[in-house]
């Protein structure tokens, strides 16, 4: 099906299933340990034999020498990879380094080896005896010194992120130079990383030449042709599944080196095997959130009314990778006519940067937020007022292209208005409680939605009851619910006749999951799909009118009504089909909005922060079903108080790798810091986007947050903070 015109009225509309809170229906088996993840194929793949990878320890340079002879003659060891032995191995199309380096290595912790044994215990032990010599070489691993040499660089990521090198509406300089209110300030924000609680992980078998693999992966034939092109072998050779996953956060958006190295020990040794990567590998082996330096000049009339605004972006990333695209929602968020965007790519040799949730607009609204509130107080307005001044209706790099949908103006209102935004003290430090300095801040939220094509197979069963096969993935975001509720809502059937079989590359191909484009898509692949279903049902019960309704497991039309599961008495019926889309996605914008508004209690004597409330009002197309998506929202709020508050992967500038790698070192927040959360949805449907009428919402509930949060610690405290995290001695 080609989405071409904008959506008329279709069977989603009733909303009898779709567009309510619904349970996932895959908790049961996640609380009670029953969902096997990629690591607990002891059913599909016993007697797997258990890899222990080794990890780079320098940064840059050459393996002068590994010596395998000790490990090789421990007890338990079935055999040893290294490029050495691992046969000619490409380069996969989305990953920037090798992953498995060696003679030459790229980063610090790129993998080098793997020691595969009968036990855990026995591959560990035995790799702590492999020998390897190194000739380090000299990188580059300072941002700020390799940025001054920096050349302009344009970014357009597989996820969907993109902007120019640089972009120019009007004349910035000349406006900025005349305008009687101006801004001018820089803003960074550090290394992020995914920190995802299931680790990178993987079970490899071979059954003669092909290859079944199961992996903690979010995109499922993006992972398998990759894989396919790594090895050398044919992609319809490798099963590539992936049925279950514990978050990802785009860290998984690309085949990693756990999964190459379980398929090249299985085949080693013969035998499955199974990696887990170990925690203290995982920030330096895999990709992270670059860290940016960002300055903003914003020019304004008295009233407010932005007359030039600039976002330029810095970041860094080994030879060969792309910028983080934080200036993304500045070519988007408001009005302006003299614009300029730009950004800046270093080259370093720190761990690849890439995706991570919402790439480009999450540090990106981290700096433009601080200096719409920096701005606000030189004008001597409200934060609220002053972005409602601004609002654009319309693309403001290009006056004709509308925003299919945009409440940025209702968000920002409503969520003032439930927030009790009104009893904020504009002047900072005023509010005293005991010892806490209590302050408010608020923020826009902004994040674009993407359209992905994806497919998707429906079959009606003999017994009335429902199968949905597509490789879309669930990464904790609730894709089987949502997809069991589109696939409910168009069949006329409950939730319980609806079974929903996801991440394998056994079935269609789907958009999969990043880049918040997954639930939108994915469940526009399914009703695709359905719509063929229900033709093949009307044609098998003799309907001639197209215009017969599914419900409560009847298929009723004319003067006629008839059990649906009589259309598979002789034989199951299927239908597959996919959503593609048209040039709808060009002629309008698709986006998503919001707003954030944050209190916070900060320690008059320590400079600590504490979260008091915290509310987030979002516009994102029509909610599929509101409890996941309040999950997403709030889950995308915590992260965001983890990049405001702790989130940092320290750099050593010396030697080139992230210091903090593991749970201890690297912050996020825990429960007991996060005291009360709201999430608001607007009403709407998008009718431009897809047949669901949806849009992403997870990711934007993250973009926004973390600037509230550093707005309300100003307001607490009368202290502007520009360089994120902000920790306690950045206070005082
Ligand atoms: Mo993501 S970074 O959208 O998986």
């Amino acid at each position: 099906m080609k989405f071409t015109e904008p959506a008329g009225t279709n069977p989603i509309d009733r909303m009898t299933v779709v567009g309510r809170a619904q349970d996932r229906i895959d908790g049961p088996r996640k609380t009670t340990g029953t969902a096997p993840y990629a690591y607990e194929r002891h059913a599909d793949a016993p007697d797997a034999a258990y890899g222990w990878i080794i990890g780079a320890a320098i940064a840059k340079g050459r393996i002068r020498s590994i010596d395998l002879d000790d490990a090789r003659g421990a007890p338990g060891v079935l055999g040893i990879v290294t490029a050495g032995n691992a046969g000619p191995l490409a380069k996969g199309n989305f990953n920037t380094a090798k992953l498995l380096g060696g003679p030459e290595v790229d980063h610090y912790h790129q993998v080098i080896a793997i020691v595969v044994a009968k036990t855990f215990e026995q591959a560990r032990a035995a790799a702590g005896l492999v020998r390897v010599d190194y000739d380090r070489a000299s990188g580059s691993f300072d941002l700020d010194s390799a940025l001054k040499t920096a050349p302009l660089v344009g970014g357009d990521s597989n996820e969907g992120n993109k902007a120019p090198a640089a972009d120019r509406v009007g004349d910035f300089e000349k406006a900025f130079a005349a305008a009687p209110v101006t801004l001018d300030a820089a803003y960074t924000t550090p290394d992020h990383s995914h920190a995802m609680m299931e680790p990178f992980a993987s079970t490899a078998m071979w059954k003669g030449d092909e290859l079944h693999i199961w992996t903690s992966n979010q995109m499922i034939d993006w992972g398998r042709g990759d894989l396919a092109k790594t090895l050398g072998i044919a992609k319809d050779k490798i099963r590539f599944m992936s049925p279950y996953v514990g978050g990802g956060f785009g860290g998984k958006l690309f085949l990693r080196a756990d999964a190459i190295m379980a398929a090249l020990a299985a085949r080693d040794v013969g035998r499955a095997v199974k990696v887990a990567m170990q925690r203290p590998l995982m920030a330096n082996n895999s990709t992270h959130r670059p860290a940016t330096r960002q300055r903003i000049r914003i020019g304004a009339a008295k009233d407010g009314t932005i007359q030039a605004i600039a976002h330029e972006s810095g970041s860094g990333d080994l030879p060969g990778g792309g910028p983080e695209t934080a200036v993304n929602q500045t070519q988007l968020l408001y009005a302006g006519p003299n614009r300029l965007t730009a950004m800046r790519l270093a080259v370093l040799n720190l761990p690849e940067g890439n995706s991570m949730r919402a790439p480009g607009e999450a540090p990106g609204m981290m700096a433009l937020e601080i200096a719409m509130d920096e701005m606000a107080e030189k004008l001597g307005m409200d934060p609220v007022a002053f972005r409602v001044k601004n609002d654009t209706q319309v693309d403001p790099q290009k006056p004709d292209r509308r925003f299919s949908q945009r409440q940025l103006v209702r968000c920002l209102e409503e969520g003032a208005q439930r927030f009790g935004w009104s009893r904020r003290h504009a002047k900072p430090g005023q509010v005293r409680d005991g010892r806490w300095l209590v302050g408010m801040g608020m923020a826009a939220a902004f994040r674009n939605h993407i359209n992905r094509r994806s497919g998707a197979r429906v079959t009606l069963q003999s017994d009335g009851r429902v199968l949905v096969e597509t490789d879309m993935t669930d990464i904790g975001t609730g894709s089987y619910t949502i997809i069991a509720q589109t696939a409910a809502e168009m069949m006329g059937v409950g939730l319980d006749r609806v079974e929903v079989r996801l991440g394998d590359s056994a079935y269609p191909v789907s958009a999969g999951s990043g880049g918040q484009f997954g639930a939108a898509n994915a469940t526009a692949g399914v009703y695709a799909a359905c719509v063929k279903l229900r033709e093949a049902v009307a044609q098998t019960l003799g309907f001639n009118s197209a215009d017969i309704a599914f419900a409560g497991g009847q298929v009723s039309g004319g003067n006629r009504s008839v059990p649906l599961r009589d259309a598979a008495k002789s034989a199951p019926l299927t239908a597959e089909d996919k959503i593609e889309f048209g040039d709808l996605g060009k002629t309008f914008q698709l986006s998503t909005f919001g707003s954030h508004f944050v209190e916070v209690g900060v320690d008059a004597y320590t400079g600590v922060v504490r979260l008091r409330r915290m509310l987030a009002v979002c516009a994102a197309g029509r909610i599929l079903n509101p409890k996941a998506a309040r999950s997403q929202v709030i889950g995308a709020m915590t992260m965001g108080v983890g990049s405001a508050l702790m989130e940092e992967l320290a750099v050593d500038t010396r030697f080139g790798f992230f210091v903090n790698h593991d749970l201890a070192g690297y912050e996020v927040p825990v429960h007991a810091d996060i005291p009360h959360q709201e999430v608001i949805f607007l009403e709407e449907a998008d009718d431009k986007a897809n047949p669901m009428k949806a849009k992403g919402v997870g990711e934007l509930g993250l973009c926004g947050v973390g600037a509230a949060v550093a707005n309300a610690v100003y307001n607490a405290t009368g202290v502007r903070v520009r360089d994120y995290p902000l920790t306690l001695e950045k206070h005082l």
